[in-house]
């Protein structure tokens, strides 16, 4: 039997190209036909930018090329850089921003115009969906950005239009906005910041189109998750963006992560199978009732499980409504299920070293890569994204992905998780999505249980880097008990890098990203 690890380029995952004996680095779907301008269209505050990027981070886990074009960003950057080269300050407080103001209207329309070049120039070169970030709230705006993409028979286009007449969240977002260190208010008290921003907003509010031109694809939403329009949606990217936009709510919740307990398999250094619980595996059952009361109170709660024997032991003393999910079990090792990490390097050393290097995108003889766990966890991200509080209760390779799509890692990331600890045993995650990503706190119990996590090979690392059953203990002081709350969405700057380092996009400053989130109505 061979055991030579071959390269093959697949769209579709699929489980017989691997069953005949060869393990198998797949490549990336190939979705260089994929092109859509999403333009965004909407009143200051009303969730342009939230929704933007949770678009972008539910595309780009789905390892779609995706950026954001903010035209306010734009637009500030050139300020700035004008006043550093000693120009004149450039007057950006609400006048500006009146329809009647000949020389605004000229720059907004030549900033949006700007824009949007940029954005066609990077889909036409090598991006997939690139997203608007601008009010486009006139028909006569729509029009430019309709027209000019009427040139670009390659580059589709969907408007995504976001209502919102919630007092509370228009004031959340409005508050954000002015808290959030903007260089528009720079110079200004935080008072006079907010009158002249509900100015802003009044002058857009005066000439504003709702969006209802029948012949464009348009999604238009109403107080996200409450009412949702579609017209000529097209083709399969755009019914899928659709969909996820449908499927999202801002009511405050958290979703909790946690492994199954430690299992005679984890102890015994075996991947994969279905084994019961360890005695301390039982140990951490009966005490996660515990803790998940304490975190979560009276508020409802549903726990899901994988279908695997260790996961729904982990959840049986939980007081909640149960369910059981198929897509939640563990990575498939194929025809390495049952064996422990040596074994594997022993027995088919080609597809151990294959796995090491790109771990991703290894898919195991007979069974799944990190990239077809992927695949499958996408109808539990849309239920996820529906539902209020919900504890997982699955496995390593499964939590990752989980994890990766909510702290917007990138794939390369996934299937190592840095953070420290990774995604230990017998330790509760907790992730709440707020305004521009999500806040995590974790919370580890006191029970010690075996290491399965084997760091990424690098620099002869790798010989001794497996796990031994057992031999490696990671023991929880009773001062883990303390919840450890590592605050990874306190910024954007953490999600979305540094937006100087990229002045045509809106991925880096926590003040620009989001615009609605936090309000009474809402708590990733
Ligand atoms: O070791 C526990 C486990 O859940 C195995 O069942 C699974 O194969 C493995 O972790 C996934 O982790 P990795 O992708 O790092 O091998």
């Amino acid at each position: 039997e061979s055991t030579k690890v071959i390269r093959q380029n697949a769209n579709i995952p699929s489980r017989a190209s691997s069953v005949s004996g060869i393990g198998a680095v797949v490549e990336k779907p190939d979705y260089s036909e994929a092109k859509i301008v999403v333009a965004m269209v909407g009143l200051p505050a009303r969730g342009k930018s939230y929704l933007s990027n949770k678009l972008m981070r539910y595309l780009r886990w789905l390892e779609y090329n995706v950026e954001v074009f903010n035209v306010g960003q734009l637009r500030r950057s050139k300020a700035r850089a004008a006043a550093q080269s000693g120009g004149d300050k450039a007057d950006h407080t609400a006048v500006f921003f009146n329809h009647s103001n000949e020389e605004g209207n000229k720059a907004r329309t030549q900033l949006a115009s700007e824009s949007l070049e940029a954005l066609i120039a990077w889909l036409k070169a090598e991006g997939n969906v690139g997203i608007m970030d601008a009010t486009n709230s006139t028909f006569e705006r729509r029009a430019l950005i309709k027209n000019r993409l009427a040139r670009e028979p390659k580059l589709q286009l969907l408007f995504v239009e976001s209502l919102c007449n919630d007092p509370a969240v228009i004031a959340t977002n409005i508050a954000l906005k002015v808290q959030s260190g903007d260089p528009d208010y720079a110079n200004m008290s935080r008072e006079e910041a907010e009158r002249d921003f509900r100015w802003r907003i009044e002058e857009y509010e005066r000439v504003y189109q709702s969006i209802n031109e029948p012949d464009v694809s348009f999604c238009r939403i109403l107080n996200v998750g409450s009412q949702v329009t579609i017209n000529r949606i097209e083709g399969y990217l755009q019914s899928r963006i659709a969909f996820y936009l449908m499927n999202l709510h801002l009511k405050p919740r958290s979703i909790y992560l946690s492994r199954h307990g430690e299992s005679m398999y984890n102890v015994d250094g075996k991947i994969g199978g279905d084994s019961d619980l360890s005695e301390r595996g039982w140990e951490y059952a009966r005490a996660l009732p515990d803790l998940v009361k304490k975190n979560i109170g009276d508020l409802p709660l549903e726990v899901w499980t994988s279908t695997l024997q260790r996961t729904i032991q982990t959840g049986s003393f939980l007081p909640f409504e149960k369910k059981t999910w198929k897509s939640l079990d563990e990575l498939d090792a194929g025809v390495c299920d049952g064996m422990t990490y040596e074994e594997i390097e022993a027995m088919y050393p080609e597809d151990y070293e294959a796995r090491d290097d790109d771990k991703f995108n290894y898919r195991y003889r007979g069974g799944e890569s990190y990239r077809d766990v992927v695949v499958r966890l996408e109808p539990v991200i849309m239920e996820l994204e529906r539902q209020e509080n919900i504890l997982i209760i699955a496995h390593q390779a499964i939590l990752r992905c989980l994890y990766a799509y909510f702290l917007a890692l990138p794939q390369e990331e996934l299937p190592y998780i840095k953070a420290n600890p990774q995604i230990p045993l017998h330790t509760l995650i907790k992730i709440t999505p707020m305004a521009y990503g999500c806040h995590e706190e974790r919370y580890p119990l006191p029970i010690a249980a075996v290491d399965t996590h084997r760091p990424k090979p690098n620099s002869g690392h790798r010989k001794n880097s497996i796990p031994s059953g057992g031999s490696s203990v990671m023991g929880h002081g009773s001062d883990n008990l303390e919840a450890i709350s590592r605050a990874t969405a306190n910024t954007a700057r953490d999600y979305y890098g540094d937006l100087s380092s990229h002045p045509m996009t809106n991925q880096g400053s926590a003040s620009k990203l989001g615009e609605l989130t936090t309000s009474p109505k809402h708590g990733s």
